[in-house]
């Protein structure tokens, strides 16, 4: 019965997709076209040239896409200066995978937003050119992938993702979803130098090198515009290199001292020269303009001013919004005249999104074309912001560092109010990612930046703009618990099964390689794999070995299938045993207790605890006591500013907790930023690491399948989908309006609100119909957002008729059997 109503689902969903989509787009590509574009058929270059508006690649990418090493399939690491166009080389790369030879890609970026903005830019492509594309971040990406047989998937993810995606191909015969990966992409390949998260990648990185050696070939490309020995990384990646000095627009860099802005110039030698360009002219300011802006940095917006755009990068979180304010103070009133009714559109948009507030500042700031932009926003808040920016209706975004490696976002002029990130002396690496932001391909000839300086600053600015770029070095050593999960998963995997092996897998690192140049002791490798495989067997991750082959046991293996590090994992079994004697079920709070991760950094203020812990309601209170947390630890707690009779792991998690039931109980995040103190930013960022960790445990229960656990899966499997949209104390009917790349809380509301209350229905509309009942979504965001759901419509109808396909199998060979058993009685 059952498989009659899914077979039956499948085609009403394919027919409805057949009737409504362009025709074209079920029609099969013919690669051997006359008109082909780098092996790929000519449709790819107008949809370049709709989806991108670009016409013409320039002539490194050409050159770069006719290299003997992309043709004979090598390895291939390549570095430019930011904006050079790397990225899109590499997605011609992959579309080349994906369509040319039908193999599935991986796609790893280093930040949430930037998958994010990826995915919405490629769904067009997938719809078009007949191929999946899947987002993995936090908790969002089934794992292991969906069974897609029929076309190839793009996998585009985080690198923690990415290094679990990998687990999962190794684990299944270099195959993901039921077909082969072809090729891994590492964009900002310089993530490899971070300490925990460039370790990770190290691993992952070399786990594929390693079984690439022995099996398949899986071509890895890695880009980067800020690595100062590429040729050391390239040789660790048994890859190809190629540099070039391109910007596609002139850069011209300046440094302003008092009210002089000098043009930077480097002399062949590397030294760099400075000349006069011009003065700041502070008589159009009055008085307490002066006083406000003794800086000047809104005389720079001014100059730029009325086409132009600017990028103010700041110190600090908190001075994006004092320098926002003087911008906004000083740019004049003309600015208000500008755009009004699409200014209108995006406060409302804010408004939306807010739960029907918006930061006073952001109210203020954006009738004069002005924002701010750092974590302390909600991603959908930033989103927006985004957008706003790049059509033109938002003149000036002041942001910290991050915004510079974040995202896409090119302005005319970028403005550095100071040499400092944070407390520390900028990186050379970081200043050039801020620059590079100056200049838009295709929109302005040329870019600038303005660097603020201090006196006390001259000398250290002059290193900073003398040095070359910054080396990367391995990570790895430092970072214990990625090499122990390193060595799990590819014992998991079967890619090794001995010490030996083991110690051979060590040796492809980079930490090892750099090691052994700087003749640090040759015994690195097999040191490192002894001790760590001496703390695996002191805390039981192996059962007896076989015939010298190295065994997991069952919690170590559900670790590697859920990306847990193995103490962590050890940790949440017994959480889990423990938490199901007495499970409180009455409501969600105990299932988001065991959500939150154990290692969430954020501390609420003391007094706040204190007022928390004194005023728990009824289901706080029944977890609470649950956990020991009972009047003396609140008493401990006033004395000492810590509990001593409960570890501080659990009252930790226990506050944390009380944040996600707010939410689940629909308070809106404004009051909740308030309740605790946090901004909404911190409060997103961590609703998107408990949704990473809660998907995290599912993955573990399923992997464990422990009698004594069994009821987890399910029970996870309820939370996790509201965990992932960040938003709890949402309708479901908004659901899986929000699963669309582009759409968040707000958008969905006001979707909904129109009568687009489905996939489909977004998938049938018509993008200027869209455009004009949702406040402030701009054309192309509309149609990217139609072509995602016309995409996640047909991969789902298409995974259907494949389950389908496969029932019916089942059923014939069954049928076919009894037949058998007829005819041999
Ligand atoms: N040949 C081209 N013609 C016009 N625009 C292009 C071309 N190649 C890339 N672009 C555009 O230039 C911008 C920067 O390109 P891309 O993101 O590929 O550069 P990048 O080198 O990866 O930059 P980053 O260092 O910031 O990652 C994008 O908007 C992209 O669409
Ligand atoms: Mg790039």
């Amino acid at each position: 019965m059952k498989n009659i109503s899914l077979i039956s689902d499948v085609s009403t969903l394919k027919r409805q997709l057949e009737t409504t989509f362009d025709g074209n787009s079920q029609k099969r590509l013919h690669v051997d076209d006359e008109s082909e574009f780098f092996g790929l058929p000519n449709k790819v270059k107008h949809l370049f040239k709709k989806h991108k508006k670009i016409t013409q690649l320039y002539d490194w990418q050409i050159e770069c896409l006719n290299l003997e090493a992309i043709k004979t399939r090598k390895n291939l690491v390549y570095a430019l200066p930011t904006s050079g166009g790397k990225t899109l080389v590499a997605e011609i790369l992959m579309l080349k995978e994906l369509i040319v030879h039908e193999r599935n890609v991986i796609f790893i970026l280093p930040y949430v937003a930037l998958v994010q903005e990826k995915v919405q830019s490629l769904c067009p492509f997938g719809l078009n050119l007949e191929f999946n594309v899947e987002e993995y971040v936090g908790g969002k990406g089934k794992h292991p992938p969906l069974h897609r047989k029929r076309k190839s998937s793009l996998y585009v993810c985080t690198l923690e993702r990415g290094a679990g995606l990998v687990d999962c191909m190794l684990a299944d015969n270099g195959q993901l979803g039921g077909r082969s990966v072809g090729m891994i992409v590492v964009d900002e390949l310089h993530l490899l130098g971070e300490q925990k998260r460039g370790a990770l990648l190290e691993a992952t990185l070399t786990k594929v090198l390693n079984y690439n050696q022995s099996k398949y070939n899986i071509q890895i490309i890695g880009m980067s515009a800020t690595i100062g020995n590429m040729q050391e990384i390239g040789d660790f990646l048994n890859a190809y290199v190629y540099t070039r000095d391109f910007r596609p627009v002139k850069l011209t860099e300046t440094i302003k001292f008092n009210e002089d802005i000098y043009v930077i110039n480097k002399d062949i030698d590397g030294s760099v020269k400075t000349k006069l360009d011009r003065k700041l002219h502070f008589d159009v300011y009055s008085d307490d303009m002066k006083r406000l802006d003794p800086s000047g940095i809104g005389l720079l917006v001014r100059e730029i001013l009325p086409n132009g755009s600017c990028l103010i990068f700041c110190p600090t979180k908190s001075s994006c919004l004092s320098i926002a304010k003087i911008v906004y103070k000083t740019i004049g009133r003309e600015e208000t005249q500008v755009k009004l009714k699409e200014k209108e559109e995006l406060y409302k948009a804010l408004k939306e999104e807010g739960d029907g507030k918006v930061c006073p500042l952001l109210t203020r700031s954006i009738l004069f074309g002005v924002a701010y932009h750092n974590s302390g926003l909600t991603n959908a808040e930033r989103k927006l912001l985004e957008e706003a920016f790049l059509g033109g209706i938002l003149k000036c975004i002041c942001c910290t560092s991050t915004l510079a490696a974040g995202i896409n976002l090119p302005a005319q002029r970028v403005i550095i109010t100071s040499p400092y990130v944070g407390r520390d002396f900028m990186k050379r690496s970081t200043y050039r990612q801020m620059v590079g932001r100056a200049g838009r391909a295709g929109l302005t000839e040329s870019g600038d930046s303005v660097l603020l300086c201090q006196e006390n600053d001259k000398e250290k600015i002059k290193v900073l703009l003398e040095s070359g770029i910054e080396h990367i070095d391995s990570c790895l050593g430092t970072e214990e618990n990625v090499v122990l999960s390193m060595i799990l998963s590819s014992l998991s995997s079967g890619c090794t099964s001995s010490q030996q092996q083991l110690i051979d897998l060590m040796k492809r690192t980079l930490f090892v390689q750099q090691a052994e140049k700087r003749n640090v002791e040759c015994t690195v490798a097999s040191d490192l794999i002894e001790s760590c495989l001496d703390k695996l067997r002191s805390i039981n991750a192996f059962d007896k070995p076989v015939e010298d082959k190295l065994k997991l046991t069952t919690i170590a293996k559900a670790a590697v299938a859920a990306n847990l590090d193995i103490l962590e994992a050890q940790k949440l079994y017994t959480e889990l045993l423990e938490a199901s004697s007495a499970l409180i079920l009455t409501n969600k709070l105990h299932l988001l207790y065991l959500a939150v991760p154990y290692t969430e950094c954020i501390t609420l203020d003391r007094q706040n605890v204190l007022d928390i812990m004194t005023n728990l309601q009824g289901d706080q209170q029944a977890l609470a006591n649950r956990l020991g947390l009972n009047e003396l630890c609140i008493s401990q707690f006033y004395s000492y500013g810590k509990i001593k009779n409960v570890s501080e792991s659990i009252w930790k998690k226990f506050l944390m907790s009380l944040i996600l039931n707010d939410l689940w109980n629909k308070k809106s995040i404004w009051t909740v930023s308030e309740t605790y103190n946090l901004p909404r930013g911190t409060i997103h960022s961590f609703l998107s690491r408990t949704a990473s960790h809660a998907s995290s445990i599912l993955r573990f229960t399923e992997a464990l399948n422990d009698k004594k656990l069994d009821h987890f899966p399910m029970l996870f499997q309820n939370i996790v989908p509201k965990l992932n949209i960040g938003i709890l104390g949402s309708s479901s009917d908004l659901e899986s309006l929000m699963s669309l790349p582009s759409v968040r809380f707000g958008r969905a509301t006001q979707l909904f609100k129109a009568g687009y209350k489905t996939l489909n229905d977004v998938a049938k509309a018509n993008k200027k119909e869209l455009c004009k009942v949702i406040d402030h979504l701009p054309l192309k965001v509309a149609r990217e957002m139609i072509a995602s759901a016309k995409l996640m419509l047909l991969s789902e109808a298409e995974s259907l008729e494949e389950l389908a396909e496969s029932l019916r199998a089942d059923l014939n060979q069954s049928m076919s059997k009894s037949k058998e058993n007829l005819l041999w009685f």
